[in-house]
């Protein structure tokens, strides 16, 4: 039982297409995760990246295929629906407690910018999960610790700077205690040296083995935090491979051309 459960990748993408109207933005897409991955996403704008991530939150439901979680039991269907294991249909409550366990954090924060630290790191615990509030600042204390951010804890986030901002919204992703985080561009909005922090944080979750999808346009930063790099657009991944060999030997030009606008620009 145990062998067969290890040898199951952590994510399986299946087949996936999503259309918005005429433009089918993920045309047939397959992809698989181990346990502990970190896995770099890079591809020209438009290419589906965030299409791709809102999918594997349960965010956007999509028309045809499979996403299934192996640790979580679960596995989302077309149109928003989800089968559990034991092959019945889930329901609202599946899709809730599957999204509890994955972590989003958006290029633009989202956090509730006239309350604090604190209380935009606790609503979802204490609402979502129902955690003892105490418990839920006690969890939000540690992390800020870790990250630097304790004495931030009672400023309002339109008091922080962008980078704070964004270490702040990771840190309510852990919150929840996610089995996978997914980053779509956290640090484009920021300039290079509050980026910095953002990437470094992002890197020692990677280091603690947190499973991690990370759309970026930083491609040094990923070749150093990646195990794996795709490469996406028309729907679907054009080239998945180690760092190393992306950059190396892009498997068209078209891939090359990106890599070299990707380090221009970066
Ligand atoms: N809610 C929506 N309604 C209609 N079209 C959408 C919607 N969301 C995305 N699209 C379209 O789907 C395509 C893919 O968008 P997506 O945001 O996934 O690209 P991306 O790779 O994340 O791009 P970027 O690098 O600019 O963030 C685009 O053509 C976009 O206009
Ligand atoms: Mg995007």
């Amino acid at each position: 039982m145990e062998n067969t459960q290890n040898k199951r990748p952590f994510l399986k993408v299946a087949d996936v297409s999503k259309s918005f109207g005429e433009v089918r933005v993920l045309d047939g897409l397959n992809l698989e995760l181990a346990g502990g991955e970190i896995l770099g996403v890079i591809g020209p704008s438009g290419g589906g990246k965030t299409t791709l991530l809102r999918c594997l939150d349960l965010l956007e439901p999509f028309d045809a295929g499979t996403i299934e979680y192996a640790t979580l039991d679960a596995k989302a269907l077309p149109n928003g629906r989800i089968s559990k294991g034991s092959g019945e249909d889930g329901g609202e409550a599946t899709t809730v407690a599957l999204r509890q366990q994955i972590g989003f954090v958006f290029q633009t924060f989202n956090l509730w910018g006239d309350r604090t630290v604190l209380q935009n790191l606790t609503l979802a615990p204490c609402v979502v999960k129902r955690t003892d509030r105490a418990e839920a600042e006690a969890i939000a204390e540690r992390l800020l610790a870790k990250f630097g951010l304790s004495e931030k804890r009672e400023n309002r986030i339109w008091q922080l700077s962008g980078g704070q901002r964004q270490r702040v919204a990771i840190i309510r992703a852990l919150m929840m205690e996610p089995q996978i985080l997914l980053c779509d561009e956290v640090t484009s909005a920021l300039d290079p040296v509050l980026a910095y922090d953002v990437l470094q944080m992002i890197k020692a979750l990677s280091e603690e083995g947190l499973t991690m999808i990370v759309v970026t346009h930083h491609v040094d930063f990923a070749a150093t935090l990646c195990d794996r790099i795709a490469y996406l657009n028309d729907g679907a991944i054009q080239q998945i491979d180690t760092p190393e060999r992306i950059i190396k030997s892009p498997r068209n030009e078209e891939i090359a051309n990106f890599l070299n606008i990707l380090r221009v620009a970066g």
